[in-house]
């Protein structure tokens, strides 16, 4: 049961202080999935409290997991034989689920999982994953709205038309056990997939290139246990980072690793936010007004589609005009109109948005659609005049683990008002 619970904020106050970053959902998900590998215990540390997680907790168990999760910890083992079949109630709630499908053909030699569905954001087909496993000798067939997919995974070449990031850990996962070797080109090259192979290569696969564009896995016959600690969450940083930005605050993250955000960091600074780091830390300080600056998405290492809505906020209210071209997804500007019901000015035209930033947003209550533009809407409500009511945040809740106390913590002026 959904709780339609809303955030009620009221913009004015600076943010200033120190939070630690939670561990990575985009790395923590396929880690999980990364279990069905093996029939050992797999403990995962680090990973965050949301409810993506707990819908792949439970989707773990259907297929035969027996799953504890305490304080952050995760341990994955065996409960009974492992099940082929990935339900519709549970796979629409959570696209990601579509990346059982690799370690089930590598287990079981057959995978039934659900076809996803579209969402808020755009169609997301799964068409790569799937051309990729038929060339790695699977039958694939749709009946009910249901993937079949039979046949024993044999390595090869795999190029992928776009670097896929859900596609990249299907076919790495699915390599790790299969016959001989797979060279996967184009591959995603993102933090979380060179989380996923720390982790597969623990549990003894044989994986060399991840975080480049061209993975090569040598198969092997089976995998062991492992325990390994997810990622911080880079998302999650660069929205908090953008919160300083938006409320001439200052604000210190810790437990995160600022090579995941290079080109975030390097969009703020061009803005003229001051952004200083360590190994694991980040600081963010508000010293001068901010200038428009254009961005383009891009996968890994460019500009990352999922800081896109939360830039938007941000350039809604920094004076001048300014650009931005989202090139990953075709639907992903859903955000604009909430902006602009608060006094922005945002032309959106197809893939790209033309903002001119106004001096003050108003706030006004505000209907979330999708994960990142629900954090757009909370930032522009930090800086609005008056209070802003931000409804179905549990789009947020799939994704930000207690964002709102993380924010309360820094001095916002916001709580959460339950259904
Ligand atoms: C992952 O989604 C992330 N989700 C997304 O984060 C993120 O926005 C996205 O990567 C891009 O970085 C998780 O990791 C759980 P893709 P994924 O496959 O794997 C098209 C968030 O907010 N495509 O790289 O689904 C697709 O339609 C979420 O945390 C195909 O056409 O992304 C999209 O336009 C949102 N066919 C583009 O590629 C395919 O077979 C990028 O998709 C696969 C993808």
């Amino acid at each position: 049961m959904i709780r339609l619970d809303s955030f009620v904020v009221k913009g004015g106050k600076r943010l200033a202080g120190a939070v630690r970053v939670s561990g990575s959902k985009n790395a923590a998900l396929p880690c999980l999935f990364a279990t069905l590998l093996t029939d050992h215990e797999v403990v995962l540390d680090n990973v965050p409290d949301l409810q993506d997680i707990r819908t792949a907790v439970r989707l773990l168990e259907r297929l035969g997991k027996r799953v504890t999760v305490r304080l952050g910890r995760v341990t994955v083992c065996k409960k009974g034989v492992l099940k082929e079949r990935a339900p519709y109630d549970l796979v629409r709630r959570m696209r990601a689920s579509a990346v059982v499908m690799g370690p089930l053909l590598a287990r079981l030699g057959k995978a039934d999982v659900s076809l996803p569905g579209g969402c808020a954001i755009g169609a997301r087909p799964i068409n790569f994953h799937l051309k990729a496993f038929e060339s790695m000798g699977v039958k694939i067939s749709v009946q009910e709205g249901y993937i079949l997919a039979q046949g024993r995974l044999k390595g090869c070449r795999v190029k992928l038309p776009f670097a896929s990031v859900g596609a990249t850990e299907n076919i790495l996962m699915a390599a790790s056990l299969a016959q001989g070797r797979t060279v996967l080109d184009n591959a995603a090259r993102e933090p979380e997939i060179t989380d996923l192979a720390r982790l597969l290569t623990a549990m003894g696969a044989r994986i060399h290139g991840a975080g480049t564009a061209r993975i090569v896995i040598e198969g092997v016959k089976t995998l062991a246990g492992a325990h390994h600690r997810v990622i911080p969450d880079r998302i999650e940083a660069g929205t908090l980072l953008i919160a300083a930005a938006m409320t001439r605050g200052k604000v210190k993250l810790t437990d995160i690793d600022p090579s995941h955000l290079g080109a975030v960091i390097e969009a703020l600074r061009r803005a003229g936010l001051n952004v200083s780091h360590s190994s694991n830390t980040l600081e963010a300080a508000w010293v001068r007004s901010l200038k428009p600056v254009s961005i383009k998405t891009r996968v890994y290492p460019g500009f990352p589609t999922d800081m896109q809505a939360q830039w938007m906020a941000l350039m809604a209210v920094t004076p001048g005009r300014s650009v931005i071209q989202e090139d990953i997804f075709e639907n992903r500007f859903l955000h604009a109109q909430e902006l602009v019901r608060m006094g922005a000015r945002i032309d959106v035209r197809g893939a790209r948005a033309v903002i001119e930033g106004v001096p003050r947003l108003s706030g006004c209550p505000l209907m979330v659609s999708d994960l990142r533009a629900g954090a757009a809407l909370v930032l522009a409500g930090l800086v609005a005049r008056g209070q802003t009511r931000v409804l179905r945040v549990y789009h947020l809740d799939r994704g930000y683990e207690r964002l709102e106390k993380k924010l309360r913590f820094l001095g916002a002026n916001m709580r959460r008002v339950p259904q």
